[in-house]
């Protein structure tokens, strides 16, 4: 009788924390299908600048190029981020889906990541945190956070590009490009601090960092 309580007690543990496991999994599902949106948009982005890289490169402008890659693999710590809370969330990652782009000049190419960064400033992200944060999703809502501020600056420098590449030149772009390895965020060597500003992150840490001697 005593063995078969506590079986009895073994199967309504388990049963219990199958329960718990489905009911979180369905708490926060809508941040998990977002995630998944994220993941694919951000792959695709990734994908994208490193081509306009090679097109900048092939027309001249390879301090631009730069800058195209380094805000490849922005995109790309973004979609590894949101792939690791996918996970965390119940959902998977498997059948990555790469959206249909074009790939034209650079000017034209400029001017498709202008309007790329601000849709997914304006139309993808603000959504996404609210419902990651109804959901109580705080390391979903993090991730996106991260992935928002991240586009504000490329926006911010691939405008900055565009306003040099109008001009003639590309004196107004820098060559040199650090990556944050755990948020994304992109620094030159100007505006780079101590700590990562979105995730305070040591800038030694920062992929591509170099120390820069001032004597
Ligand atoms: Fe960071």
């Amino acid at each position: 009788m005593r063995n078969f309580m506590n079986r009895i007690i073994q199967y309504l543990s388990i049963f219990f924390v199958l329960f718990l496991f489905a009911c979180g999994s369905s708490l926060t599902k809508k941040t998990a299908d977002n995630l998944k949106v994220a993941l694919n948009n951000e792959r695709t982005a990734s994908e994208k600048y490193t081509k306009y890289a090679q097109v900048a490169m092939s027309e001249g402008f390879d301090t631009l190029a730069q800058l195209f890659s380094a805000v490849s693999n922005s995109e790309k710590i973004h979609a590894t981020n949101h792939e690791r809370m996918l996970h965390k969330y119940g959902g998977n990652s498997d059948n990555p889906e790469i959206a249909a782009y074009q790939v034209k000049t650079t000017k034209e190419n400029l001017d498709a990541a202008i309007k790329s960064e601000m849709l997914d400033m304006q139309s993808l992200y603000p959504g996404f945190i609210k419902t990651a944060e109804i959901e109580t999703a705080p390391d979903g809502a993090t991730a996106f956070t991260w992935a928002l501020n991240g586009d504000k600056r490329h926006l911010n420098f691939y405008r900055k590009a565009a306003s040099s590449i109008l001009s003639g030149n590309e004196s107004g772009i820098s060559y040199l490009w650090y990556v944050c390895p755990r948020c994304g965020n992109i620094y030159n060597p100007d505006d780079s601090k101590a700590l990562c500003e979105i995730c305070l992150e040591k800038q030694e840490n920062f992929i591509g960092f170099v120390k820069i001697d001032s004597k």
